[in-house]
């Protein structure tokens, strides 16, 4: 289980702080997919950095199964990251590489990149509509086939829990499906899943949500 506490995260920039989030609190249990909405500005994405370890908050914690990941040594946080799958807003790759090389260079990452992953990792592409461009170069691919790459780079190791930032945008209505039947599988399978959208689509797949408003939690279902 994720467990957040009035997790408030500020940035500072030339001296002056913009606040990010404010206060939000939550829990994120295994075999459910939670969804955080909120427009744009409201915080999702530095929520989702934060829970993925990434983003230190100015106050509030962020526990997994009880223990605040900001309070652990560097090497337990890598010990953590590989059970962790995150898909950016932005996706990035790198460009010298193809998405295939991509996809296992985050499978070395998390010391998974043997031929049971590697299998996995096709059949998500193959799922998603993305087999006939793994030997293209990042640059050489549309939008939408980025942010599936992006996706299937998140799941391919098999991580516990799985983050993704907007996962539907740039998608058409068939893929999205595609993937919403990724995630029920997941759900399935007993992982934690946490997603942030716009998208009324994904509402159909939440079974907690969450709503931010400018940083601000503005109430949360079950
Ligand atoms: N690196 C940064 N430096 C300064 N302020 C930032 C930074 N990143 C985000 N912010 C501010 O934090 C607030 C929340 O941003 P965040 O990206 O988390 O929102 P979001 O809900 O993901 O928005 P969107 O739907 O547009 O992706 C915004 O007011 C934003 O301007
Ligand atoms: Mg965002």
């Amino acid at each position: 289980m994720i467990k957040v506490e009035n997790l408030s995260i500020l940035y500072r920039v030339n001296g002056r702080e913009f606040l990010g989030l404010k206060n939000f609190s939550g829990e994120f249990m295994e075999g459910e997919i939670g969804v955080i909405f909120g427009p744009s500005g409201s915080g999702k994405t530095s929520l989702l950095l934060s829970i993925g370890t990434l983003l230190r908050p100015a106050e509030g914690r962020v526990l997994y199964d009880g223990v605040d990941v900001y309070s652990l040594l560097e090497k337990k946080v890598r010990e953590l990251r590989k059970n962790l799958g995150i898909s950016f807003q932005e996706p990035t790759f790198v460009n010298v590489l193809s998405v295939w090389e991509n996809i296992e260079l985050g499978l070395y990452a998390s010391g998974r990149l043997n031929e049971e992953f590697k299998k996995r990792a096709r059949e998500l592409a193959e799922t998603l509509g993305i087999a006939q461009i793994l030997n293209k170069k990042p640059n050489e691919i549309s939008g939408g086939e980025a942010r599936r790459a992006a996706i299937v780079r998140a799941l391919a190791h098999d991580p516990r829990t799985i983050l993704l930032d907007e996962p539907t945008a740039y998608l058409d209505a068939g893929s999205a499906e595609k993937l919403i039947e990724i995630l029920r599988e997941e759900r399935e399978r007993g992982k934690i899943l946490i997603l942030t959208t716009h998208d009324p689509v994904l509402e159909k797949v939440a079974d907690r949500r969450f709503t931010l408003q400018y940083g601000m939690p503005v109430g949360t279902e079950t």
